[in-house]
């Protein structure tokens, strides 16, 4: 559904993306993940024809991003890392003025706006004032504005940044329901848990170079399924285990305070680059 061969980006002195190739299979939610600067935003802005690619090419449900771009356009929606709604107008015309966008007709429009508010879980909202929506709410109507021509492939950048651990998996739910029906989705994260819980496979971007690409299951069992933090001198060390009687073993002998937890797909992301999300 979506595929991506060799793309590169430069911005005068900053190479941003350096050859980053993958696929997206239909209905598959694809997790983008990496530190700031990586390049998730710019991907996404050479995918929905924001900015240009300066090498490589990249295909939406079959169409080519820059010469069949008017039909690639029609096959995505996109959620933007920051809100872009318009504050003045209440939710149901912010709704409609994408409609319109799209040529969808008046009746098609007001029945898909109730359609999509209900489905959010906004209905009641239908005619408040934007600006007094709260971050949650606001997000949600962004994601109800994607869908609202009826992409196959939805792109989320940072869908749930700024916003509180609760409202958090409110969204979590939302886009998981919305995968169930069949859309294809890539989204763009700094929380690392949002990818391990989402995400059928996870890219892990640095430097505008993709490190790996697995599914969150197999990237942690690679470092094994039980890991315990130290304190070493000053500094943090983990240590990995397969097992749960490994890591016991291993913490009978220690002396100093130590943690047992389950690994996690931060784990996986330190071990392949060095960093923190
Ligand atoms: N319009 C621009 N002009 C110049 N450089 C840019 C521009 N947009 C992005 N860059 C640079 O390209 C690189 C990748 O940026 P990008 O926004 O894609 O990263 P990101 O992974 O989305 O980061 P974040 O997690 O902070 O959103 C960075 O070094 C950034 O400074
Ligand atoms: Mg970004």
């Amino acid at each position: 559904m979506i595929r991506v061969k060799d793309l590169k980006k430069s911005y005068r002195d900053v190479q941003a993306l350096k050859g980053v190739s993958f696929r997206v299979s239909p209905g598959e939610l694809f997790a983008y993940l990496g530190p700031n600067g990586a390049g998730k935003t710019t991907t996404i802005r050479i995918l929905t024809g924001l900015t240009r690619r300066t090498a490589g090419d990249a295909w939406l449900a079959g169409f080519h991003i820059e010469r069949e771009d008017l039909r690639a356009k029609r096959e995505f929606g996109l959620v933007m890392q920051s809100i872009s709604l318009d504050q003045e107008l209440t939710v149901s015309e912010n709704l409609d003025i994408h409609g319109r966008l799209f040529d969808m007709s008046p009746s098609e429009r007001r029945e898909k706006i109730d359609k999509l508010l209900a489905y959010v879980d906004l209905i009641d909202r239908k005619d408040s004032l934007v600006k007094q929506l709260s971050g949650g709410m606001k997000r949600r109507l962004m994601i109800a504005r994607a869908l609202l021509h009826s992409p196959r492939i939805l792109f989320m950048d940072e869908p749930t940044i700024g916003l509180d651990p609760e409202i958090r998996r409110k969204i979590w739910a939302l886009v998981k329901k919305i995968q169930h029906t069949g859309t294809t989705i890539l989204l763009t994260t700094h929380y690392i848990e949002e990818a391990e819980f989402l995400a059928d496979r996870v890219a892990f971007l640095d430097r505008g170079k993709i490190v790996v690409i697995n599914t969150p299951q197999n990237l942690m069992e690679q470092i094994g399924a039980w890991a315990i933090d130290r304190m070493e001198g000053c500094e943090m060390e983990t240590i990995y285990f397969k097992t749960r009687e490994e890591a016991s073993a291993f913490s009978a002998q220690q002396d100093e305070s130590y943690t047992l937890r389950r690994v996690n797909l931060e784990d996986s992301f330190l071990k392949l680059t060095g960093k923190k999300v």
